[in-house]
C-alpha cells in the first residue's frame, strides 16, 4: 500500500494514499462519511451534511460559501434562490453544470431563528478550517484543473486568505499545491442588488468571469 503522503490544498496537513481513514476512496464513501461529521459544532445546527456533487473527475469545482435554507433541506448545494442564478448565468454563457462539481467550503448550515425564519449566518474562520478537512477530501478525488472560488469564504478555504475579493476577482491564483483558483463573487451577492441597471451590470461580470473559465477549460463547454 502507498502510504505517500500527498499534498493537498494546505501541505500542513497531508491526506495518505490509500488510507480509508484519511482519504476515502471514493466520493460516494466521503459523503456517507461526511454524513457523521462532528469536527465542528455546526452539525447540531444543520439537518443534514451538504456534500458536494459532480462527475468524480470533473475539471472544474465550484466552491460555493455554506449551503443555505433551501440546500440544508434538500441535501444538494447550489439549488435555493442563489442556485437558480448560478445555474442561468452558467446557461448563457455555454457551461455545462453537470459536467462540473459543485461544493462548499462549509458543509452545515449556520443559522439563527428569527421568527419562523432561518436567518443565515456567516461561517467563521475554525469552522472553515475544520471544514477543509472534506474540501481537502473532495479535491484529492476529483482534482480538478481549476478551482472557481465564489466568494470571500471560498477563497479564504482554498487560498488561506478570503480579503479584498472585489480587488482580487476576475484573477487566477494558485492552492497551496499550485492548482489555479478562479476567484469571483458569491452569486447571492448578484441577488442582494436594488437597483435593476447596477443589477445586471453585475451579472454581467460575474458572466465574463465564467467566460474565463471556458477559456482555460474548454471540456467544461455545454454540448
Ligand atoms: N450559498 C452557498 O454558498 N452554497 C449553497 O449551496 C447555497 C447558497
Amino acid at each position: 500500500m502507498d502510504r505517500k503522503p500527498r499534498r493537498t490544498l494546505e501541505s500542513d496537513m497531508p491526506l495518505l494514499e490509500g488510507s480509508d481513514v484519511a482519504l476515502p476512496r471514493t466520493l460516494d464513501a466521503a459523503r456517507e462519511a461526511a454524513k457523521l461529521c462532528t469536527r465542528c459544532p455546526l452539525y447540531l445546527l444543520g439537518t443534514q451534511t451538504v456534500f458536494g456533487e459532480g462527475p468524480a473527475k470533473a475539471p472544474i469545482m465550484f466552491v460555493g460559501e455554506q449551503p443555505g435554507d433551501k440546500e440544508d433541506i434538500a441535501g444538494r448545494p447550489f439549488v435555493g434562490p442563489a442556485g437558480r442564478l448560478f445555474d442561468t448565468l452558467l446557461q448563457e454563457v455555454g457551461l455545462d453544470r453537470a459536467k462540473c462539481y459543485v461544493t462548499n467550503a462549509v458543509k452545515h448550515f449556520k443559522h439563527e431563528p428569527r421568527g419562523s425564519f432561518r436567518l443565515h449566518k456567516k461561517p467563521d474562520t475554525s469552522e472553515i478550517e475544520a471544514c477543509k478537512w472534506w474540501l481537502r477530501i473532495e479535491a484529492a478525488l476529483v482534482k480538478p484543473k481549476l478551482f472557481v472560488a465564489l466568494g470571500a469564504t471560498a477563497t479564504q478555504s482554498l487560498t488561506g486568505n478570503g480579503r479584498d475579493i472585489l480587488k482580487r476577482r476576475s484573477h487566477f491564483e494558485q492552492t497551496a499545491d499550485g492548482v489555479p483558483v478562479l476567484i469571483t463573487v458569491h452569486p447571492s451577492s448578484l441577488l442582494r442588488i436594488p437597483n435593476a441597471r447596477d443589477a445586471a451590470a453585475a451579472r454581467q461580470m460575474f458572466r465574463g468571469d465564467l467566460e474565463l473559465i471556458l477559456d482555460r477549460v474548454p471540456a467544461a463547454k455545454a454540448a
